[in-house]
């Protein structure tokens, strides 16, 4: 199915195994270690508050439709999150999820009213040692009942008392994953949730980013069939931000190692620090071109990601410049190798860096210099 040739399909062969992995279902796995964390948690909070417990939901196909992962979800038409650079698409209706959020319509459509679902979500991105083009979300959803509030409650007023539910709940996970750290709200926008915000909290002296929120827009709430006057609140978090930064994983491509040295240092149901070990050694080949006229910088990362796969760690630019005459605009791009589970040979990183060259030529249409 993934492999099924449509003009539209822009999934490499790389990408494409990855699909079904799961990664997020395997116990051993950090990002199943901080699932199932997150999970217990948020059912003994809704155990203590009287109220029903989430459903567990973490094997739905990754396969969905555009109107699934936007439509559904107020994402504007010619938003840059639908453009063929960002997502990964099978044809023009079906694509990889880009979200967990992806899920939220369906769900509440089928008569679910709390659930915490999580997934694979696929984004077309930068290659560096935080983003990989297969990632973990968590998407938590709790739908209030009318008896939750005073009968003569105003939307308003209740909203608000959502609002400050979610606000505490999440605070307090927060505490519970990170131990006693400040944490801060600010305002932010999605386009499913209204009010929405995020939360951030202070580990190492820096303010990480780590969660999106907000009560659910009542567009949202049309779109999965259920009567207008319906409230509730969605959380969506990233796996492998928060598994990196409680286990001190350094690379995020460390999580599909298979190296036993990786495997065999986590526990079902411990967070427990990451022991570094050595790194088999880097090399790095540069790459110069003039950029055609419609060039998008992910499509650079992700042939370098089709033709590299997990042999990249790094892809950056390090120098940029217009001709003053012509007019035209040069790129330098130096690529970084290294395998986490094996050295490299040069002829190995010499031919992958001929089929980027060819690649580049071909797909993107540059001049290489
Ligand atoms: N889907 C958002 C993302 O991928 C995360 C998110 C934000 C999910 C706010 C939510 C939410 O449910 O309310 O960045």
């Amino acid at each position: 199915m993934i492999a099924q040739k449509h003009p539209m399909n822009n999934i490499s062969v790389n990408v494409a195994a990855k699909v079904g992995t799961s990664l997020h279902r395997y116990s051993h796995s950090p990002l199943c270690i901080v699932k199932r964390n997150i999970e217990s948690f948020c059912n003994q909070v809704a155990l203590e508050r009287g109220e029903t417990p989430f459903t567990i939901v973490d094997d739905l196909s990754p396969i969905v439709t555009t109107k699934q992962c936007f439509d559904d979800l107020r994402v504007p038409p010619d938003h840059v999150s639908r453009s063929s650079s960002d997502t990964y698409y099978l044809s023009d209706t079906l694509l990889l999820r880009a979200h967990t959020s992806a899920h939220q319509c369906s769900l509440m459509a089928s008569g679910e009213t709390s659930f915490l679902c999580s997934g694979d979500v696929y984004r077309r991105d930068e290659v560096d040692a935080s983003h990989y083009p297969v990632f973990h979300q968590m998407e938590g959803v709790r739908l209030y009942p009318d008896s939750a509030f005073p009968p003569d409650m105003p939307v308003d007023e209740r909203k608000a008392v959502i609002a400050a539910d979610l606000k505490d709940i999440l605070s307090r996970l927060a505490v519970h994953l990170f131990g006693d750290v400040e944490v801060r709200w600010a305002n932010d926008y999605f386009p499913f949730t209204e009010p929405s915000y995020e939360l951030e909290v202070k580990f190492n002296d820096t303010w990480l980013e780590v969660l999106g929120c907000g009560v659910i827009h009542d567009d949202v709430i049309h779109n999965a069939g259920l009567p207008a006057g319906q409230l509730g609140y969605a959380f969506g978090l990233g796996l492998e931000r928060l598994a990196m930064v409680l286990f001190g994983i350094p690379d995020i491509r460390l999580f599909w190692s298979q190296d036993p040295r990786y495997l065999d240092q986590f526990q079902e149901g411990n967070i427990t620090k990451f022991v570094p070990y050595s790194k088999y050694p880097m090399c790095y080949k540069d790459v110069s071109f003039w950029l055609p006229e419609d060039y998008h910088v992910n499509d650079l990362h992700e042939v370098v990601r089709a033709q590299a796969g997990d042999l990249v760690e790094k892809v950056e630019m390090f120098d940029e410049f217009t001709h003053p005459k012509t007019g035209r605009s040069s790129q330098a791009w130096r690529i970084t190798y290294r395998h986490m589970d094996r050295s490299l040979t040069n002829e190995e990183v010499d031919l992958i860096q001929v089929n980027i060259r060819e690649e580049l030529t071909t797909q993107l249409k540059v001049e290489l210099r």
